[in-house]
């Protein structure tokens, strides 16, 4: 029987092991381990790549949101909108910045729908930090329009992200600012934990840039209320190596078996495939392949006994249903998405082979069902 498990760590960076050597020798020998050289040069190629200004190496991206906040100077009590279809630490972050997040429903991208945005606000709605997720972007005009007509801060969760642009604008970029994770499943991954906040105005990134290391400045004098979350530059030197040499290949081919999956389930009635490939003017990068399918427990199990793992992001759980967020509401469009949605294998080690014999057992599953 095959065995295709939902991501194999062991392949992602296995082809490129004798260059990463190379890497870790030269930052051993050269004694760079904190705010080195590798750390400034990826931050400036990070930053060019999406046209941002300014570009901020973080311990991961929860740290960064968490200090984006900060940065702003959220009140206490601060309500900020989120979507429900996020990972915890989008709300998270908001809860330890002293604030509450506030769930909001979702469209048919899966992301925060601009029209459920208005029944949520309230006298202590003070931002909006929709996610761009699964490597697309949301409507984020929609959202930004919403925020200039109530006066609300636009922070973005591009932790999925990176690279994806809407008509030539990145993600990132399209508000106050934008943070990153360079978890190893992620697009552009390291070999542990890491994260970027991305921002264009000047006086904020020099307090972020203090915040992330203990709140001290260049002369040592220490001016906000900091924390220790920098990014190591070990994992620095990796992410730019990837970034220079391999970014762009691994996009290309999850755009490949991305454009094969879509094919293959045109002919399946019961499943639908991610509409944001298919937007004007859109760019996907194409972080996780996830569908809504019909009997979707049932093709769960069908996948799995046939040596497939898949996934449902979050464990199956928005963000309006965990407990520790206590928002007793209910969100009609995400309970719906939730009951069908299902993330096939994608990411850039999986080959071909492998995603023509997933596609072909999820077509046999419907045409017996
Ligand atoms: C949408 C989203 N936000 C935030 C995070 C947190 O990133 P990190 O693990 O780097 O803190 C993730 C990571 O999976 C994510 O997918």
């Amino acid at each position: 029987m095959i065995s295709i498990p939902f991501c194999e760590y062991n392949k992602l960076f296995s082809p490129y092991v004798e260059d990463l050597l190379n890497i870790t020798q030269n930052i051993i020998k050269g004694g760079f381990f904190i705010m080195g050289p590798d750390l400034q040069d990826f931050e400036k190629n990070f930053a060019k790549k999406i046209g941002a200004r300014y570009a901020v190496g973080v311990g991961n991206a929860t740290d960064g949101l968490e200090m984006l906040l900060a940065a702003h100077d959220m009140p206490e009590g601060a309500e900020v909108l989120v979507s429900s279809h996020t990972m915890t630490a989008t709300a998270s972050a908001v809860v330890s910045s002293g604030g509450r997040p506030i769930p909001v429903d979702i469209d048919e991208l899966g992301m925060m729908d601009p029209s459920d945005l208005h029944k949520h606000l309230t006298p202590r709605t003070w931002a909006i930090m929709p996610t761009q997720l699964n490597g697309a972007i949301c409507q984020i005009s929609e959202l930004k329009n919403f925020a200039e007509q109530h006066n609300l801060l636009v922070f973005e969760d591009s932790a999925q992200a990176f690279g994806a642009s809407l008509n030539g604008e990145f993600a990132g970029n399209f508000g106050c600012g934008g943070v990153f994770s360079f978890y190893p499943a992620k697009i552009l991954g390291c070999l542990g934990d890491g994260g970027m906040i991305v921002i264009n105005d000047e006086e904020k990134f020099r307090k972020l840039r203090s915040m992330r290391d203990h709140g001290r400045t260049v002369n040592g004098d220490v001016s906000v209320d900091g924390r220790n979350s920098r990014l190591d530059n070990l994992q620095a030197a990796y992410l730019n190596y990837f970034l220079n040499n391999h970014f762009d290949n691994w996009i290309e081919h999850r755009k490949n078996l991305t454009v094969f999956y879509d094919t293959e389930f045109a002919k399946i009635e019961e499943v639908s495939v991610p509409k944001y490939n298919f937007r004007e003017g859109h760019n996907s990068v194409f972080q996780n392949y996830e569908i809504l399918a019909e009997n979707r427990d049932e093709l769960e199990v069908f996948l799995r006994t046939n040596g497939v793992s898949t996934l449902r992001q979050w464990s199956g759980k928005p963000i309006h249903q965990l407990e520790i967020f206590s928002s007793n509401t209910s969100l009609v469009k995400t309970e719906e998405y939730f009951k069908r949605y299902i993330m096939l294998p994608l990411n850039h080690a999986i080959t071909k082979d492998q995603v023509t014999m997933i596609s072909r057992l999820v077509c046999e599953f419907y045409a017996k069902n």
